[in-house]
């Protein structure tokens, strides 16, 4: 499988790829990125991908470059994804290479753009079938967690301690309200309803939390989107994470307890294979 990298209008071997020292991204962080998974070599939700991209630039006053969307599945074509089950390309967008100021560049500089793709090792169904731990870190992170800015030492930090925690997910807790994760988003299940925090400024706005929340309204399932205190989280029955690389991923202990009875619960089987069959039905894909 190849390693070609998209950076600033060509495809070069990553080993090629430089960028300079006075990139906004790598000084201020300056910049914005998305995940997207394709299965079988097509993309779920490209177009919602990239209207979070779009709006991100909007808000933070970045030109949203072009042809992005031919970028991405010229991305799969020239690493030899279109067969890969599943695979995931990643694009980065920053303010551009300027000296060192902290006010825009003036006059304003080419966006430097970034794209890379490479397979992506879904977990073993007896994995998902153990389920997952993960462990309530506070949130840390700036008032406009809504944005996929490239700033992520807030949640670096916490998924370093989940790993410490031999946890797989990080649960941001901020003001008591158990919001998302560090790279995914959360859902409760108390009795028959499923509850995740609303989308506002304090999480981002996740494709796969959208879908899943879609095919949960579809299977008639009653939704809640409100806020969720730690406290509450402790009761549930359920937990899961979604996100493009989490898909949606059963949590069977919260800090060391048992969420529920310890095992992977029945709403989150339901929406596991109502979200996988979405993505069958969007990917022409037979993933199980
Ligand atoms: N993470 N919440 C946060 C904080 C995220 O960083 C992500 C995505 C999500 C889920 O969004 P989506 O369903 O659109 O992937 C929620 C990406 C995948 C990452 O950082 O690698």
């Amino acid at each position: 499988m190849g390693d070609t990298v998209f950076l600033n209008g060509e495809f070069m071997p990553r080993s090629r790829a430089r960028i300079s020292p006075d990139d906004r991204g790598f000084l201020f962080g300056d910049g914005l990125y998305e995940v997207t998974p394709a299965y079988g070599g097509r993309f779920l939700a490209l177009d919602r991908h990239l209207a979070r991209l779009r709006r991100g630039t909007r808000e933070l006053r970045m030109a949203f470059p072009q042809g992005l969307e031919e970028l991405h599945r010229e991305l799969l074509r020239r690493n030899d994804l279109e067969d890969e089950e599943m695979s995931i390309v990643y694009l980065q967008v920053t303010r551009g290479t300027a000296p060192r100021s902290h006010a825009f560049p003036d006059p304003p500089v080419p966006a430097t753009v970034y794209g890379w793709a490479k397979a992506f090792r879904r977990p073993t169904r007896e994995a998902w079938e153990k389920g997952f731990s993960a462990v309530s870190v506070p949130d840390r992170r700036w008032a406009r967690a809504d944005l996929k800015t490239v700033q992520l030492l807030p949640q670096v930090l916490a998924q370093q301690t989940a790993r410490e925690g031999a946890a797989t997910d990080a649960l941001l807790v901020r003001d008591g309200l158990a919001l998302e994760g560090a790279h995914n988003n959360v859902f409760f299940v108390f009795g028959d309803t499923l509850a995740t925090h609303p989308a506002s400024n304090q999480i981002l706005p996740g494709i796969t939390r959208e879908i899943v929340l879609e095919v949960a309204r579809e299977e008639g399932i009653t939704v809640e989107e409100r806020p969720v205190t730690l406290a509450e989280a402790q009761r549930a029955s359920e937990i899961f994470f979604t996100g493009t690389t989490t898909e949606v991923r059963p949590t069977v202990r919260l800090d060391g307890r048992p969420v529920g009875d310890g095992a992977v619960g029945p709403m989150t089987r339901r929406l596991q294979q109502a979200f996988l069959g979405r993505v069958n039905e969007e990917c022409g894909a037979a993933v199980t």
